[in-house]
C-alpha cells in the first residue's frame, strides 16, 4: 500500500496545517493577481490557500488534487473555488494558455516527473504568466525543527526533495524565463514543540509516514524532555522559486 495516503491524511489535516498568510500576500502581490486573474493552485488540498487568495482578490481560482477526501473538505468551505480532481503530472483538460498564475505550496516533492509538469504548465500558462513553487531548499530542510527532533527525517526528505538547482534547470529546459529563488520569514510559532508533537502523533506532515513509529516516538520523547527544561519556539522558513511563460 502507499505510504502517504492524502484519502486518509484529510481527515487530521486541518487540525494540524493552515495557510501561511506571508506566503499568499508574496503570491498575490508579485503575481498582481486581482478580480480579473484566473489562477490554478497544483496539489491545493483542502483548498487553505485558494480559499484565502479568491476571498482576498475575487479571482476565477481552479484548485486541482489527486485526493478525493482533501477536495471533499475543500468544497466544503463552500467558497467560488472550481475544485477538480487531476493529476500534476499530466494537467489534463486545462486549456492552453489560460491561467494568469500557478501555484503550489508544499507538492512538489511528491512529484516524480517535475519536466513533465512544468511543460504542461507552461502550456496552460498565458504568455508572462506567472508561476510560483513553494518547495523547501535543502538549507530550509537541514534547519527544520524536525529535523532537529526527528533527526532520520533528515535522509528521506533529502531523498524526495528537488534541489533548487534542479527545478532551476527544469524551468529553464522548458522555457521560463526571469526564474529567481528567495526565502520568506514565515509562521512563527510561540508554542511550536506542543504543536510539532500533535503534528507527529497524527502524522500530519507526510515525512512521518516515511519514518519507523520508533522513530516517531524517539522525536516526541525528546521533545517532552526539552519542554520541560523551556518552552519552544520556531521561526519557519519557506523557500520559493518562480518564473515567467
Ligand atoms: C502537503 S499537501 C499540500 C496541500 C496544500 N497545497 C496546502 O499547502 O495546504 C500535498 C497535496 O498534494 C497533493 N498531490 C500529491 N501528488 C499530486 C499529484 N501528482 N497531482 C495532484 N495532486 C497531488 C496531495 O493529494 C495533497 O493534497
Amino acid at each position: 500500500m502507499e505510504k502517504i495516503n492524502y484519502n486518509e491524511t484529510c481527515k487530521i489535516y486541518d487540525l494540524v496545517r493552515e495557510e501561511d498568510m506571508v506566503t499568499i500576500r508574496r503570491i498575490i502581490e508579485e503575481g498582481k493577481i486581482n478580480c480579473n486573474s484566473t489562477v490554478l493552485e497544483i496539489g491545493c488540498g483542502t483548498g487553505n490557500y485558494a480559499v484565502t487568495i479568491s476571498k482576498c482578490t475575487e479571482a476565477q481560482v481552479y484548485g486541482m488534487d489527486q485526493s478525493e477526501g482533501m477536495l471533499e473538505k475543500a468544497e466544503a468551505k463552500g467558497s467560488k473555488i472550481n475544485f477538480i480532481k487531476g493529476d500534476a503530472g499530466t494537467l489534463e483538460g486545462f486549456e492552453d494558455n489560460y491561467f494568469d498564475v500557478i501555484y503550489m505550496v508544499d507538492v512538489l516533492h511528491h512529484i516524480k516527473d517535475i519536466n513533465t509538469m512544468l511543460k504542461n504548465i507552461y502550456r496552460i500558462l498565458k504568455k508572462e504568466g506567472k508561476i510560483f513553487i513553494f518547495t523547501d531548499s535543502y538549507e530550509n530542510i537541514k534547519n527544520r525543527l524536525t529535523t532537529k527532533y526527528f533527526p532520520e527525517t533528515l535522509e528521506v526528505e533529502l531523498e524526495r526533495y528537488q534541489s533548487t538547482e534542479e527545478i532551476f534547470e527544469a524551468m529553464k529546459d522548458n522555457g521560463f524565463h526571469s526564474i529567481k529563488a528567495d526565502n520568506l520569514d514565515i509562521g512563527y510559532e510561540e508554542e511550536a514543540g506542543e504543536k510539532l508533537i500533535k503534528i507527529a502523533e497524527t502524522q500530519g506532515y507526510s515525512m512521518f509516514n516515511l519514518i519507523s513509529q520508533e522513530a516517531i516516538n524517539r522525536g516526541i520523547e525528546r521533545l517532552n524532555e526539552d519542554l520541560k527544561k523551556a518552552n519552544i519556539s520556531y521561526q519557519a522558513k519557506a523557500s520559493y522559486i518562480s518564473a515567467n511563460k
